[in-house]
């Protein structure tokens, strides 16, 4: 009688293991095998990081094996099981490998193919179109739209985390608690006494070098020292989180009437500002996006403001970016002086700090919010939806996608809803975020969607398809060591590009 090797692989994330009945059944293309109880004499199987052996013999000659068929029943309450993949010895010795990388809940089964990419017109066996059938049926009905506030882009159809399908959810759900994150990361900032500034207005710069009190390295004492300089502030600007809002400036606007006498002092190349201009020494930066957003006006002893400032930056002769001029509203007029770095030197610093503060909120809201990370759902979702696991693009995007719904839930539940985080902590909470996001939706495209990083789990497995991913992940860690080279003659070694710094970004 033919008998096969079955190798079953348990996650090791936290309760991935099950006490629960594991039947395993084989179908072919010449028949299926009876339901085989996976259980080994005196043994606790499919504990958490096991991989266990199994011999499983059939009655009679399969054929090729299609798919695999695991079902999990109660042993004495339900215990979620994590199952990774199964590697099956066929009676000829071959090894197949069934990837799953999902959790089996309730009494639940999975069947799964092997891990070769196929597309839809590659299934000529009427029982593997029915399997990619059946799985998009299944998945459209856990994975549902919803559009969360008109006119952003939908999200994932539940309240709270805990609705989610159990395989988007996170391993731990109490590392991404944002309320309880926010107070330790205060307690971490030993700010917990200084939190009535975050409450009212600042008394002196003095008070800002109190925040540092516990945080001391090389980075945060040169800013400490620094960061009323314009090199520290071009340079923030350029290496910071949020340079992608610094365009090369090719005609000056109009609402920005700034001439070469005002800024004279700053330019160093003998040309006039138009000119530097035709050169492409000048940058701009401008913060249309938020004029006539409301302030927050959730806490009335707290008043906000917002500006909507135009930033002109300036490539120096030393190759360093500099700012030379800067507006605080779109309209300019008296009301609405340009400032200069000439002008007296808090004047200036002012207008500077309100650049940042407004860097700040469009960054967080329309950078990282809406450009990663709901962006980066409706993908998600719609691979969910429309991709069947063995679908090649699938294998690619789904270590990308994961806990990205998982992560947007939590912020649609503490973050950007009313009283969240955002209506607390931001100027722009209390209605404004949500605003930004339905303006910046308007013009939104395909840019800035580029994932990189590293997971373990393997979905595929051609021989061609696994060099490929070795040679790119080679080639990643032939920029990381740029990178680190490049740092060891900087004195302010910066990590973010660098691959084995971005967590949780690339799977291959
Ligand atoms: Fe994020």
């Amino acid at each position: 009688m033919p008998s096969y090797t079955v190798t079953v692989a348990t996650g090791s994330q936290w309760f991935a293991g099950t006490d629960d009945y594991i039947y395993l059944s084989l179908l072919g293309s010449a028949g299926c095998s009876e339901k085989h109880l996976l259980d080994k004499p005196f043994y606790n199987d499919f504990e958490r990081g096991a991989v266990d052996s199994y011999d499983v013999t059939v009655d009679e000659e399969l054929g090729e094996i299609q798919l695999v068929k695991i079902e999990k029943r109660k042993y004495w309450l339900h215990d979620d099981w994590y199952l990774k993949y199964i590697t099956l010895k066929t009676p000829h010795g071959d090894y197949i490998e069934f990837p799953c990388y999902r959790w089996l809940t309730g009494d639940g089964e999975v069947v799964l193919r092997d891990g070769r990419a196929k597309l839809a017109r590659d299934d000529q066996i009427h029982i593997l179109k029915q399997h990619r059938r059946k799985e998009l049926e299944t998945r459209q009905k856990q994975y549902r739209w919803m559009e969360w506030n008109p006119g952003f882009p939908l999200s994932i159809d539940a309240k709270c985390h805990k609705d989610l399908p159990r395989d988007i959810q996170f391993d731990s759900e109490k590392g991404v608690d944002f309320v309880l994150n926010y107070s330790k990361a205060m307690e971490n900032l030993f700010i917990n006494r200084f939190m009535h500034m975050f409450q009212s207005s600042w008394n002196d710069f003095a008070d800002f070098e109190k925040i540092f009190v516990k945080i001391s390295n090389t980075i945060s004492e040169r800013v400490m020292n620094h960061w009323q300089e314009d090199l520290m502030f071009g340079y923030q600007f350029l290496n910071g989180c949020n340079p992608v809002l610094i365009r090369r400036c090719t005609e000056l606007p109009e609402k920005l009437p700034v001439t070469t006498e005002m800024v004279e002092c700053s330019l160093e190349r003998q040309l006039s500002l138009e000119q530097e201009v035709q050169q492409g020494n000048i940058f701009i930066v401008d913060f249309e996006l938020l004029d006539g957003i409301d302030a927050n006006k959730t806490d009335p002893c707290t008043l906000q403001f917002l500006a909507t400032p135009i930033c002109l930056l300036y490539k120096n002769l030393a190759n360093k970016i500099v700012p030379i001029a800067i507006q605080l509203s779109q309209i300019p007029g008296d009301e609405n002086p340009i400032f200069l770095p000439s002008d007296a030197k808090y004047d200036w610093l002012l207008a500077k700090i309100w650049v940042r503060s407004s860097d700040f909120h469009v960054h967080q809201t329309i950078t990282h919010l809406l450009r990663t990370h709901l962006v980066s759902e409706v993908f998600g979702i719609a691979m969910y939806r429309q991709l069947p696991a063995v679908h090649p693009i699938f294998k690619l995007l789904v270590a990308h996608v994961r806990f990205t719904i998982a992560i947007n839930t939590k912020a649609r539940e503490q973050l950007i809803c009313e009283c969240g985080l955002f209506d607390k902590a931001n100027a722009t909470g209390g209605g404004g975020h949500v605003q930004m996001v339905q303006r910046a939706m308007k013009d939104l495209t395909y840019t800035s969607l580029l994932f990189l990083g590293m997971y373990p789990e393997e979905h595929f497995i051609e021989k061609p398809v696994k060099e490929a991913m070795a040679r790119f992940r080679k080639n990643l860690e032939a920029i990381v060591s740029v990178i680190a080279e490049r740092n060891k003659k900087k004195q302010l070694p910066y990590y973010y590009l660098s691959p084995d710094r971005i967590p949780n970004s690339v799977a291959i």
